[in-house]
């Protein structure tokens, strides 16, 4: 019966996500999800929804979230387009903006999810290597309809500046997908070049520094008339009553957000520095989580120990990947955690 299923998809490997154990307990650093909760506002806003409002479609169009977002960024509402996570929003701009016989772009290594939607859209993805350092690749910039520049990258952390992206942007021939997923924890953002450029799209989610993961919302921000391509090919109804309220209520509290953010921040510098006294080679993070190889044990055997104890990072086999971990910057006591089992000293 495979012959009903799609070559492309036949042929597919999936997009992997981290693990999502149910068992409690574990010390959960994979997945770069927030360890503190979400704004207070989050709990009233819910709290005030009847479920007999359930029985009613939400609102097609976001509104208010647009609304809010708009006034966080300066932009109006029409601007922006809000998704059932960011992930959709990806997903939609491959279904927009990328003909039968176009390309997608992206760094190696990025976002793994992006060659995968590449071959689910059953386009060619093209991969442009990082250099060693993870830092901007120097070269020419390719041709292709649209790219998907993630900035900071994940999962090297590290931020491109400001003004080597918009070069890129400007000389790019397609649409510029920038992600910004982890931008909050950064030094700088681009959000601008998605109202000076015709062909720049600013993706944001509420996943990380608004520890809303669970809800699904992401948004993105860009001319109009891409932002109304998106709308023209979604579905009806793509975010719920349920988060649409949570969304509203923690996005008009970004002050909240922030200081989350400050915190993760000091917690993202002692654990770089307690790693590089345990043997980790750590790139400089911009991000809630540390891209970090240790020396001398292989990154794999690192992974594992760690499991064993109940402390999950994330590992990416590969060339480009294998030699490091990706570790979340978790609360205090989780780092504790993790660090008492990489005793200083040991020769990782
Ligand atoms: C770079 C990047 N973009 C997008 C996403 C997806 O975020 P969302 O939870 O909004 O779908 C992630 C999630 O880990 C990510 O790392």
């Amino acid at each position: 019966m495979t012959g009903r299923i799609r070559q492309n998809v036949r042929g597919l490997t999936a997009y992997t996500p981290g693990e999502q154990p149910r068992q409690s307990g574990l010390v959960k650093l994979n997945t770069n999800e927030n360890p503190y909760p979400p704004s207070p506002r989050v709990a009233e806003a819910l709290a005030r929804l009847e479920p007999g409002d359930l029985r009613r479609y939400p609102d097609p169009t976001c509104a208010e979230i647009r609304e809010i977002a708009g006034r966080l960024h300066g932009v109006s509402p029409d601007r922006v387009f809000v998704a059932n996570g960011s992930d959709e929003a990806l997903a939609l701009c491959t279904r927009a903006f990328v003909e039968d016989d176009g390309t997608i772009g992206y760094f190696d290594p990025s976002y793994s999810l992006y060659p995968v939607l590449a071959a689910i859209r059953n386009v060619l993805g093209v991969a442009v290597p990082l250099p060693a350092d993870f830092g901007w690749p120097e070269g020419p910039v390719p041709d292709g309809s649209l790219f998907f520049l993630c900035n900071p990258n994940a999962p090297t952390s590290r931020l491109f500046p400001k003004d080597v992206v918009e070069r890129f942007c400007a000389a790019y021939p397609g649409v510029v997908l920038i992600d910004e997923a982890y931008v909050d924890f950064a030094a700088g953002h681009c959000m601008d070049l998605a109202v000076t450029l015709p062909n720049v799209i600013v993706l944001r989610t509420l996943s990380k520094a608004y520890s809303l993961a669970g809800i699904r919302l992401g948004y993105v921000v860009g001319p109009a008339d891409l932002i109304g391509a998106l709308f023209k090919i979604k579905d009806s109804y793509n975010v719920n009553r349920l988060t649409q309220a949570a969304a509203a209520a923690a996005l008009s509290d970004a002050a909240y957000m922030r200081r989350n953010v400050a915190r993760i921040r000091a917690t993202r510098a002692r654990l770089g520095d307690e790693l590089g006294r345990r043997g980790f080679e750590v790139v400089p993070s911009e991000t809630n989580f540390l891209w970090a190889r240790p020396r001398r044990e292989a990154a794999r055997a690192v992974y594992e120990q760690l499991k064993a104890l109940g402390i999950l990072v994330r590992y990416f086999p590969g060339a480009r990947t294998g030699d490091f971990v990706r570790i979340t910057v978790g609360s205090d006591e989780e780092i504790d955690r993790l660090l008492a089992a990489l005793p200083e000293g040991k020769d990782t």
